[in-house]
């Protein structure tokens, strides 16, 4: 077959133009020597005003922004006969050199939903929405080192066992290093095939000759095509890989998985510009020095969003965590102040987090407010709330508040828990061990439901705790079996009945 890495050598002798057509052409006088041409020509466009240049350069003159200009490949123009096409008369001469297409009505179009293929990785499974769809594209993002690579590698080999052919392409690293990472993960990754391969079409022509049920691509970073100038990583390569990967995603059927890094900042050409492109969005989420992660769905055009799968890190590999509750409350200590348990929503999954708060005196200066995994304006609202309301005074005390085991609480139903946290380490004394928060507080010391309360209930219920505190009006009438609910309207209700 031919390698299409080879480019195109033109003798500058003969006849040669910079691949930039605005200006003059620029003639070499250099003759005998050989230069290496892109193939196809590129431009540069702002992504804020869609201005075209010739070059990069660091400042759009049109709209004013600052790096903005993204290298993108301009495609061949077709030969439009019969006159100028300058000539707009009518819609005859606007669809010129355009050809109809078929135009079926929505009952004329068969088939059922394409049969989905399950991993048998349980939890990945879940995230994607009970299995991969064939012929989709699927962007895995997450910081390095979370688990990307072993993730994709896991599935691949449950892939092969099943029966569906999977052709792994890594940028990143060598064939020897993806094979002592399979020998690590002892799963019988010994029929996936490997590419060690950075450049696009290359991958992609090997992909198409040996038509693989699924194509791994790792990492979207590494890749590169020759048609652009930019360097892999790029936003303009990204983009482009991208959209080619989908295109052949598309048109052969087979299943493309990319990863792609990101930074603590999140930022850098790197997924966000993805994700528009990409059926599926799934990220991991967590510390890498827990050894827990959570794969969440970002975006899913065949299932639902904001689904979590959890799985651990071990010596073998990541193995998913089919109670994430008890994941979390695992190291849970009994009797400090200050710890107090929320059920959150994940997805469509509940989950049984728990809150640490820390009040300690200050030192000299501003007194410290510290987060992790939750919200730092948040959390000033909450104190002012406290302090106004409830009496609670903050002014001269550190706060420290931790979402244990790397979650990051993003729905307001996990309010009460963190007041009821303060509360517990301002008075020293420690919550009810049973005992779970739920609702949101409001500037008025208001307690204010949250949605699925009954299945948040559940779920506290199913972990053995014993009561749950929510808002009055969110008692459900019929009760809750084996739980006792505790409705309360205010935040100076809550602390009456905690610490009275
Ligand atoms: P990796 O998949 O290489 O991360 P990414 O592709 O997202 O950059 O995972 C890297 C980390 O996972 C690394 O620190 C080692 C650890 N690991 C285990 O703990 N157990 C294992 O079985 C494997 C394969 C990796
Ligand atoms: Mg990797």
């Amino acid at each position: 077959m031919l390698n299409p890495n080879v480019r195109e050598f033109v003798p500058l002798g003969a006849r040669t133009v910079t691949q930039h057509s605005t200006g003059a052409p620029f003639v070499s006088l250099l003759s005998r020597v050989t230069f290496i041409m892109p193939k196809s020509k590129t431009v540069y466009r702002c992504t804020e005003c869609g201005a075209e240049y010739p070059r990069w350069q660091g400042r759009c003159e049109t709209c004013g922004e600052w790096n903005t200009l993204v290298e993108e490949v301009v495609a061949p123009k077709v030969a439009v006969s019969g006159g100028s096409s300058r000539r707009i008369a009518g819609a005859r001469s606007l669809a010129e050199g355009g050809s109809v297409a078929a135009t079926p009505r929505l009952r004329e179009v068969h088939g059922s939903e394409a049969k989905r293929w399950k991993t048998g990785l349980d939890e990945f499974d879940f995230v994607l929405g009970g299995g991969i769809v064939p012929g989709s594209m699927i962007l895995i993002g997450g910081e390095p080192g979370i688990g990307k690579s072993t993730i994709l590698l896991q599935v691949a080999a449950r892939l092969e066992a099943n029966g569906h052919a999977t052709l792994y392409a890594s940028g990143e690293e060598s064939a020897l290093q993806v094979k002592l990472r399979a020998d690590r993960i002892g799963s019988g990754a010994d029929d996936v095939s490997l590419l060690s391969e950075t450049n696009l079409e290359t991958v992609l022509a090997t992909s198409g000759a040996a038509s693989p049920a699924v194509l791994m691509v790792d990492s979207i970073q590494t890749v590169f095509t020759a048609d652009l100038e930019g360097a892999p990583g790029n936003v303009g390569q990204v983009r482009e890989c991208a959209a080619r990967l989908m295109r052949y995603a598309k048109e052969s059927g087979t299943t493309v998985f990319v990863v792609g890094h990101v930074t603590k900042g999140g930022g850098i050409a790197g997924p966000k510009t993805l994700e528009h492109i990409v059926d599926t969005v799934l990220y991991f989420e967590g510390e890498s020095t827990l050894d827990h992660r959570l794969l969440r769905a970002t975006k899913n055009r065949f299932g639902s969003v904001d689904e979590i799968g959890v799985f651990r890190m071990s010596q073998s590999g990541l193995e998913p965590v089919a109670n994430p509750s008890e994941l979390f409350m695992g190291d849970r200590a009994s009797h400090a102040s200050g710890s107090a348990v929320t059920a959150l929503l994940e997805g469509t999954r509940p989950v049984l987090v728990e809150i640490q708060a820390l009040a300690a005196k200050a030192g000299f200066g501003t007194p410290q407010r510290v987060t992790t995994g939750f919200d730092g304006r948040r959390l000033a609202l909450l104190l002012a709330v406290l302090d106004k309301r409830a009496g609670l005074a903050f002014s001269q005390l550190d706060v420290f508040l931790n979402v244990v085991g790397g979650v990051r609480m993003q729905e307001p139903a996990g309010d009460l828990a963190v007041a009821a946290a303060l509360a517990s380490s301002v008075y020293d004394r420690a919550l009810p061990v049973d005992a779970v928060f739920v609702g949101e507080v409001g500037l008025g010391g208001e307690v204010r439901p949250v949605s699925q309360v009954e299945r948040r209930i559940a779920e506290a219920a199913n972990m053995g705790m014993k009561r749950v505190f929510l808002a009055e009006r969110a008692v459900p009438r019929r009760g809750a079996r084996d739980v006792e609910l505790v409705g309360v309207r205010t935040i100076q209700d809550l602390l009456r009945r905690l610490f009275a």
